[in-house]
């Protein structure tokens, strides 16, 4: 217990705590009394209080202690910005920003990167010097997508890390729970305050036989997806074990954990093995491994504990799987695949293959497409289709260029993009086909949503392998199958491929490549973080004024909506997201998308103080102008939909106090909290029915508050008529302190300086 490992190579001081959380089991196990998964170890053993926690899988609400924050450039704009209107000096566990949304792959490489450093300059140089400020590590662009960077240099089997991108699981691989979350989930961490998941139940994944052939480990998740489709997953932790495990490397085990994403899995996780340790070592981790090896014990499930839900897939029979169109859990094995795509008219000839990504860039992947490629050359052949390759990170790229992967890619035809996430988020500037018109393209990615690659909704995308993606473009052609059907070389022979080979691990080690990180410096209080004051996609937030102390006396409703009032409603998504690091300018889209139940329209609500119409953001800066709070009446499960972050803060930010609705959902209901703004509930639903947009509202008693009571709500008709409503709530304790104090990080601030 005595051990001192660092978590990081890249940060020396900050400790792997394996003593904790055998301490924090050790309580647990004494109160359920019950053999454990491996994923409960983890999540019991970063519980903020094992003693009092209440734990029930699939219903109580965990409080918990994550290891470290992962944030990429898109999200961490707004997480940032937040954390430092708190104005605390450092982030109160390690961190890092990851720059890797934000390029557009149009040509290349380098000329794309040195494009995209250019566009986003004022946002890749905010986000530098505040990670130099508070201490967090900074991964330039061309550094490499999020969840290669990761699983390379910071995933640690056992601990728990929160990353603002849905694929953070992807550290699963290295035996990490990493989970995706919402900004709003990233600052509390980063401002210590603990992290609420529900207790995830247990989805185990019995993996038996032993991987061989054209089969990989990507296989496994397609199938996975085609047994759980896109719901399966929800609330719950993947566990995979079995003796199928150890046929995997670890790689290829974070492909499977990235991939679960697509089944809504809370995460996936592999038992630490062997394969991992090799990783590690690999990575320059060695004592990491040695560590986890002693305590190997808590590293894996329990002999005969207890899955929610069990599956299990025989790795010696699973054959390679496509999956899509338009969905990731339409499953097809590649023996079906061509009839299928006959029966149902998906376009035959195969437009683009697309390998690499966050997904499946790893040297063994490489390795093995490299394999098929030169077997297509020595026949004369090259790519029909269009290829590229995404490396995953620099290491990858640079060690794949030594190794002569790159030169095989290039020698076929194939185009190595940046590394970054590119056409896997839509930074694709396409032009092979025109919008609407029908196509077909295979990547080696994980998510092929309708139009997410290059925004053409006819554009058919279907997820497979690498080696299945490189071996057909050579064909050009969905229907060709590369373990039962023949290729004619240039020499007028007919050539079947043999099966792909590759290498877990480089030979020769890594090659770092350039070098892309910016660690932070020891003392960051001196650095200035760069915002322009007339920069239009970044502003400083000041951080929300402490509650008065007094009761919230006829507030205008700004809105009545009617109906579904999602978060994209609330804070839509779209052209928007390019200001989501500027509340003000972002906040010209609050709720334009709720019907106001008065007229039926969106985006037109009445201004009480002149009776003209306008805009919903329009009419609230102006009450919030003149002083005047205003409160939003809602419907049934307001702000379902995403985690976004904005839709709390904008409310707030134009000068509302309260939202009141027949129901909320949660998380939307809980950032409303942590802004300082009361999400209220009717006590009896159908009191929504009293109240209209002309009303006033006055929220009583707040002063005598005490979580768990009831508040008097008075409505004040147009006519100066009145009535008395109850509303209640779910604020706690801790909660009431953020809506005093203004919002969850003004109290955090506060109490630091204590
Ligand atoms: Fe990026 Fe696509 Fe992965 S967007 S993080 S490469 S899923």
């Amino acid at each position: 217990g005595s051990q001192k490992v660092a978590m990081s190579n890249l940060e020396k001081g900050k400790y792997i705590n394996y003593q904790k959380m055998e301490d924090n089991l050790n309580v647990v196990r004494s109160r359920l009394n019950r053999p454990l998964t491996y994923a409960e170890k983890i999540v019991y053993g970063h519980l903020d209080n094992p003693h009092e926690q209440e734990i029930e899988r699939g219903v109580s609400y965990l409080k918990l202690r994550p290891d470290r924050v992962a944030c990429q450039d898109a999200t961490a704009q707004m997480a940032i910005l937040q954390f430092m209107s708190a104005g605390l000096p450092q982030t109160a566990v390690p961190t890092s920003v990851h720059c890797d949304h934000l390029i557009q792959a149009q040509v290349g490489g380098e000329k794309d990167l040195a494009r995209a450093i250019d566009i986003n300059k004022e946002v890749y140089d905010f986000l530098a010097t505040a990670c130099a400020k508070y201490g967090i590590g900074f991964w330039k662009p061309g550094s490499g997508i999020i969840h290669q960077i990761i699983l390379e240099n910071y995933a640690v089997p056992g601990l728990m890390m929160i990353g603002t991108d849905s694929h953070t699981p992807n550290a699963g691989g290295l035996g990490m729970v990493a989970c995706g979350v919402g900004g709003a989930d990233a600052v509390d961490v980063m401002a210590n305050i603990p992290w609420e998941l529900k207790a995830p139940k247990v989805i185990g994944v019995y993996l038996d036989g032993k991987m061989g052939g054209w089969t990989t480990p990507k296989d496994v998740i397609l199938k996975v997806a085609g047994i759980l489709t896109v719901k399966g997953g929800t609330g719950a932790i993947i566990e995979y074990h079995g003796p199928g495990v150890e046929s995997l490397s670890c790689t290829g085990m974070a492909t499977i954990c990235n991939m679960g994403a697509e089944i809504g899995a809370t995460t996936s996780l592999f038992p630490f093995n062997k394969r991992m340790s090799s990783y590690l070592e690999a990575t320059n981790r060695s004592a990491i491994a040695r560590y986890a090896e002693d305590f190997q014990h808590n590293l894996q499930p329990d002999k005969d504990c207890e899955y929610d839900q069990r599956i299990e897939i025989d790795l010696s029979t699973l054959e390679p799987h496509i999956n899509g169109p338009f969905t990731p859990d339409l499953a097809t094995p590649i023996s079906k695949f061509a009839s299928e795509v006959k029966k149902n008219s998906w376009p035959s000839e195969l437009k683009v293959g697309l390998i690499g990504s966050c997904t499946n860039s790893s040297y063994e992947d490489m390795s093995r497409s490299a394999h098929i490629a030169n077997e297509a050359a020595s026949h004369g052949l090259k790519a029909k289709s269009q290829f590229t390759i995404t490396p995953g990170s620099e290491q990858v790229r640079a060690t794949i260029e030594r190794d002569g992967f790159i030169e095989s890619f290039e020698k076929i035809g194939g185009v190595v993009l940046a590394n970054a996430c590119g056409p896997c988020i839509g930074q694709w500037d396409r032009k092979d086909v025109k919008k609407g018109e029908a196509n077909s393209i295979v990547t080696s990615y994980n998510r092929n949503f309708t139009g997410r690659n290059d925004a053409n909704p006819a554009t058919h995308a279907f997820v497979t392998s690498p080696d299945l993606v490189t071996a057909m473009v050579f064909a050009g052609d969905l229907s060709f199958n590369p373990l039962t059907d023949s290729l004619k070389g240039s020499d007028g022979k007919e050539f079947k491929f043999s099966e792909p080979k590759g290498y877990e691990l480089p030979a020769k080690g890594y090659d770092p490549g350039q070098n892309t990180f910016q660690a932070p410096p020891k003392d960051g209080a001196s650095v200035n973080v760069a915002v322009s004051p007339s920069s239009d996609r970044l502003q400083l937030l000041k951080p929300f004024k402490p509650w008065d102390g007094k009761d919230i006396i006829e507030a205008p409703v700004l809105i009545k909506a009617k109906g579904k009032c999602t978060t994209d409603h609330i804070s839509a998504g779209g052209p928007w997201l390019k200001y989501r690091g500027h509340l003000e300018n972002i906040s010209q889209n609050m709720l334009i998308g709720a019907i106001n139940a008065d007229n039926g329209e969106a985006n037109n609500v009445l201004n009480q103080q002149d009776g003209s119409f306008g805009p919903v953001p329009t009419v609230a800066a102006s009450y919030r102008d003149a002083g005047i709070p205003w409160v939003v009446v809602g419907d049934e499960n307001y702000g379902e939909g995403s985690s976004r972050e904005h839709a709390a803060l904008e409310p707030r930010f134009l000068g509302g106090r309260a939202v009141i609705c027949r129901s909320f959902a949660r998380i939307h209901e809980t950032n409303l909290k942590k802004q300082g703004m009361l999400p209220l509930w009717f006590k009896n639903p159908a009191d929504y029915d009293k109240i209209s947009g002309t009303d006033k509202i006055s929220i009583l008693g707040l002063n005598s508050f005490k979580p768990g009571q009831d508040l008097d709500v008075e409505i004040t008709h147009k006519d100066g008529g009145k009535e008395k409503i109850k509303v209640t709530s779910s604020i706690n304790e801790g909660q009431w302190g953020w809506f005093k104090a203004g919002s969850a990080l003004n109290m955090m601030a506060a109490n630091a300086k204590k």
